[in-house]
């Protein structure tokens, strides 16, 4: 079963749209090689580099927007950081329990199905408001 991912929402920050469509291709290309696997085309080891890739993108991704939020004393900061928190933690375990036994129904429903609405919404809602408040801080963001 193939599942269609969600546009990722825009932000008015453009590295941070450019990160976030990183990561939308990365959940595109993981989507593709679970379907490999299940074509017999592809072994189910052979997804490990990618879920390593993901993990460590959601990690640079989440820490980035963090470090600029500290930067300009943006007050909902605890509350952004606790939402990138709780989702790493569901991932670091995803990953955790992949390792322990490979399984691409888990994967497929963790990264698939649940992670892409989770972005999207997050992405709209304090991403957003993240963005608007840093484009109009002044402060120098990365390209
Ligand atoms: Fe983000
Ligand atoms: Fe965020």
């Amino acid at each position: 079963m193939s599942h269609s991912l969600p546009p990722i929402p825009r932000v008015p920050v453009e590295f941070m749209n450019r990160v976030h469509d990183e990561e939308a291709e990365m959940l595109a290309q993981l989507q593709q090689q679970i379907q490999a696997v299940r074509e017999g085309e592809q072994t189910l080891d052979s997804l490990d580099p990618l879920v390593d890739e993901l993990l460590q993108h959601m990690i640079e991704h989440f820490e980035r927007e963090e470090r600029l939020m500290e930067q300009i004393n943006f007050p909902p900061y605890p509350v952004h950081k606790s939402a990138h928190d709780e989702v790493l933690d569901a991932t670091r375990e995803v990953v955790a329990s992949w390792k322990k036994q490979p399984d691409a129904d888990l994967l497929e429903s963790f990264f698939l199905q649940q992670l892409p609405p989770w972005l999207e919404q997050h992405i709209s809602t304090m991403d957003f408001v993240t963005a608007r408040f840093l484009a109009s801080s002044g402060i120098e963001l990365p390209d």
